[in-house]
């Protein structure tokens, strides 16, 4: 190939890059006119802040997302922690309560092109069936990370990683943590039943 047909190429190459990428930006900006969330708005039992980047992409780095993962992200809020791990390669859902805040997410998550990998649920935490998870995300309240406890270790399979941006589980120790620009992230694995760690986790949540 001649240096002016690679120069034409490299160029092509550049400026679909940079068209598809003001597509995705139009596509939700388009979803924002149905619905503009506002940060710390009201939500059923924590309110809306998302997690930054650096830190979505060091807790997923943190559980070791791979395309084999299905990743579940508990109170998904604009679904960005989903997204996230579908560019990862994973599938992935979310469980947002906010039916407009899921509508939202769903949108995003369809403008970035990712339907067939992610999708965002209406459905309340507590409720939700998320068993087929390899990884779970949260970024919730520690009373409510306690509360989770139970239903995390009778719901998912032993060796299913965690991960919560900002809050602990009390007395079930991480294995993990880390600090990405100022904000703590944890990391567990749900230990097998019968075993040492499983009495220490339920014992948390009993604290
Ligand atoms: C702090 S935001 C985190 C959003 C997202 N996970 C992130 O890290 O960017 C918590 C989200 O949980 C939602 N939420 C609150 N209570 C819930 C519940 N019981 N079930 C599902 N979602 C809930 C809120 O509406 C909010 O969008």
């Amino acid at each position: 190939m001649t240096a002016r047909a690679v120069a034409f190429v490299l160029l092509s190459a550049l400026f679909a890059g940079a068209a598809a990428a003001q597509g995705v930006a139009a596509d939700r900006a388009a979803c924002e006119r149905s619905y503009k969330p506002e940060r710390g708005q009201e939500g059923k039992d924590v309110v809306w802040i998302p997690t930054p980047d650096t830190v979505v992409q060091r807790m997923l780095q943190m559980v070791d997302v791979t395309p084999a993962d299905i990743v579940y992200d508990l109170g998904a809020g604009d679904g960005k922690i989903a997204i996230a791990a579908a560019r990862l390669g994973a599938r992935a859902v979310g469980i947002e309560y906010n039916p407009d805040m899921a509508r939202l997410a769903q949108c995003y998550v369809n403008a970035e092109g990712l339907g067939g990998r992610a999708r965002v649920e209406r459905g309340d935490v507590f409720e939700a069936d998320f068993r087929e998870a390899t990884v779970v995300t949260m970024y919730l309240l520690p009373d409510l990370n306690l509360k989770l406890i139970p239903k995390l270790l009778r719901d998912l399979k032993p060796g299913t990683r965690i991960v919560s941006h900002a809050f602990h589980m009390g007395g079930w120790e991480p294995e993990q943590k880390a600090v990405v620009d100022g904000k703590d992230v944890y990391r567990w694995t749900i230990p097998a039943p019968g075993t040492p760690a499983y009495a220490r986790a339920m014992a948390a949540a009993r604290q």
